[in-house]
């Protein structure tokens, strides 16, 4: 079967053959793979400054945002059956007694780092025709969404994020109020999406959905694909390459949550510094080597104390945020069909998966499509 694999020692990325694998154990289910996406993370693991191959391996296949579809499963496994749709969570635990989350079943907040991750870390991945892989981890997903489910690993991001923003806002007394619902923590609040890519996209649509006035800010001009996509979901879109990071709090007034979602560590910096009292800044991008900078941490670490700030960072994601992430993919498809398939323009066949990885999408996200 065909996978496609990075080599980190020869530096290739590379269309594979492989055998089919086969269920070795009671407890494990076998899919077909349907579609994968490609992220910011695929392109730093085919670059070679980010991802690890799994032990005594000298290649790893890539894809981590699956969508497969169940062939087989073994004979302990009563959950889920041949024919059924599937996401696969990303991170499994590490093996140490002392790690309280894996322990628990939180890998997501592992205390070790000893954990691997499917595609990323020490595991293959699932840019292959067919794969095999633990019961437990699958999430199944309606078949009404077969078409945009490879978006639901994405969306795992601002699920895990916002359940954690929905604690951290009770901190303030008018948000304590107990009519306040995790469905409608943002009412009356400001947020700004940092980046206009698919993260940030999606973390602008669950922000809406959770009643935040939205501004998503990001260097492409109109016209933009994802610029159109910021405006169907009632959002505003500001490049940064007509507004400045220092006129942001002028123009839009006190921001309380920042979502950012770009990986370029100047510009979130930058973009901190416009945050307002009280507000929240959550960070998802992982960013890669960049250039070094003079700081004044003094002026930055006195306003964060003196405005109440709170600065998050906030990697991978459990259970919970699988299936919130596949409820909530079904309720922005019903409010924005047009914008949920805006993000997935771009299809791509396996053969063309290792050339393309690295190129822009012509669309928003690229997805690898075994069924094209
Ligand atoms: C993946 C996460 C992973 C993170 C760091 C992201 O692209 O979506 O599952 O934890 O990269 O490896």
């Amino acid at each position: 079967m065909k996978a496609v694999a990075v080599f980190p020692l020869s530096r290739e990325v590379k269309l594979i053959e492989q055998a089919e694998p086969v269920i070795t154990q009671p407890d494990q289910v076998k899919l077909r793979m349907l579609d994968v996406g490609i992220c910011g993370t695929d392109k730093e693991i085919c670059t070679f400054v980010y991802g690890t191959p799994p032990a005594h391996a000298d290649y790893l296949v890539i894809g981590h945002e699956a969508l497969g579809s169940v062939v087989e499963v073994g004979s302990a496994v009563t959950h889920l059956a041949p024919g059924d749709l599937v996401v696969p969570t990303v991170r499994r635990p590490c093996p140490h007694a002392r790690c309280r989350s894996c322990r628990a079943g939180h890998q997501d907040f592992c205390e070790t780092g000893d954990f691997t991750e499917r595609g990323i870390k020490g595991a293959h991945g699932y840019l292959a025709e067919f794969i095999v892989d633990e019961a437990q981890y699958m999430n199944l997903v309606p078949r009404h969404l077969r078409e945009i489910a490879v978006l639901v690993e994405p969306l795992t991001i601002i699920e895990k994020a916002e359940h954690q923003l929905y604690g951290l806002m009770q901190r303030r007394p008018p948000w304590i109020d107990p009519a306040v619902s995790e469905r409608t923590q943002g009412q009356g609040h400001k947020a700004l999406v940092l980046g206009a890519g698919p993260v940030g996209l999606l973390g602008a649509m669950a922000l809406r959905t959770v009643g935040f006035d939205t501004v998503v800010y990001s260097r492409e001009m109109e016209p933009d694909p994802r610029i159109a996509v910021t405006q169907e979901i009632g959002a505003t879109y500001l490049s940064s390459q007509a507004l400045p990071t220092d006129q942001l709090e002028t123009h839009i007034g006190p921001i309380d949550l920042v979502y950012e979602a770009v990986g370029h560590s100047l510009l979130a910096l930058e973009v901190l510094k416009a945050l307002g009292p009280n507000g929240i800044y959550i960070l998802t991008g992982v960013p890669g080597l960049q250039t070094l900078i003079e700081a004044d941490p003094a002026t930055l670490f006195r306003e964060i104390v003196l405005k109440n700030q709170v600065v998050l960072g906030t990697v991978n994601a459990g259970t919970q945020a699988f299936k919130a992430a596949i409820a909530d993919l079904d309720v922005f498809h019903q409010c924005w069909p047009r914008a949920v398939l805006a993000l997935m323009a771009d299809r791509i066949p396996i053969e063309q998966a290792a050339q393309r990885v690295l190129e822009r999408p012509t669309g928003i996200k690229s997805i690898i499509s075994f069924q094209l």
